[in-house]
């Protein structure tokens, strides 16, 4: 059985720094948001124990407690890929310690590809639910009873009163909030034409190569999570097109504040 020694004592230090049932975790070229928290704190990953360290250099991967409106939140501000060679247990490392700091609320935004015709750069997409392609799985090995349980119930990974809460502030601030299924592929290599046709007829909306595997382990522990895609290219397999990473960041600035906007009407409706 994990010991949970490494999670219990990172979150015996972060519990200490603030108090927060809500965290969010932030995807290429989304930290907008920042600017919007009143940040009370900041812990470089470095500094928590058992944390794995950013690999990219240009940044140093911290977490960020502040307010964001009235409620506090912690930002993780630099996330884990399995691209970058992280194991999905220290992917979802963070995730376990959030449980233990009694966070109940998760959200997260990523930058993706559009695999639907809909889904246009710049456009952001609610995800409502998602599929593992992977092959990997951050639950494999002993289960964590204190976590939840062998087999986490999958039918509805992302919740349904927080996906309603987006749609509304969407709504009202005039933001096309689409809908869709996200799949996650391992990555680093893109997609060839061939797998964007395989993953549309999958089934998935949007592709990306993050979020997975935090959200099995979010729901495994209990959580609410919300997330949405910026979509910074479309994939038309008929017409594909390369999707270089200056111009998904450059879309992904785009959207950021879109979803910005969004996470902070609904963190002001709980
Ligand atoms: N494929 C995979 N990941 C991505 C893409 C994509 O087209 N765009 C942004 N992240």
């Amino acid at each position: 059985m994990h010991s949970l020694d490494q999670e219990k004592k990172a979150a015996q230090i972060l519990s200490k720094i603030a108090k927060t049932d809500t965290a969010i975790i932030l995807g290429t070229g989304l930290g907008v948001i920042e600017q919007d928290i009143s940040i009370e704190k900041s812990i470089l990953y470095k500094d928590i124990p058992g944390f794995p360290t950013s690999s990219v250099e240009s940044h140093q991967g911290k977490l960020i407690f502040g307010k964001l409106g009235d409620k506090t939140v912690v930002v993780m501000s630099g996330r884990f890929h399995l691209y970058e060679g992280y194991t999905p247990k220290e992917i979802t490392f963070p995730i376990g310690v959030f449980k233990l700091m009694g966070i109940k609320n998760l959200f997260i935004s990523n930058a993706a590809g559009g695999l639907s015709p809909d889904l246009k750069p710049g456009c952001v997409m609610l995800i409502t639910d998602h599929i593992n392609f992977t092959g990997q799985n951050p639950l494999v090995g002993p289960n964590n009873e204190s976590f939840g349980p062998r087999f986490p119930d999958m039918t509805m990974p992302y919740s349904p009163v927080l996906m309603d809460k987006a749609m509304k502030v969407a709504k009202e601030e005039g933001i096309d909030l689409k809908k869709g299924v996200y799949i996650q592929v391992t990555g680093p290599s893109m997609e060839t034409a061939a797998e964007t046709r395989m993953l549309r007829t999958l089934g998935a909306d949007a592709v990306g190569m993050s979020t997975v595997m935090e959200v099995i382990q979010a729901v495994h522990c209990g959580m609410n999570v919300l997330a949405i895609s910026a979509i910074t290219n479309n994939n038309d397999p008929d017409n594909y097109q390369p999707a270089p990473l200056e111009k998904v960041i450059a879309m992904a600035k785009v959207s950021g504040p879109l979803i910005a906007k969004i996470f902070k009407g609904v963190i002001r409706r709980m």
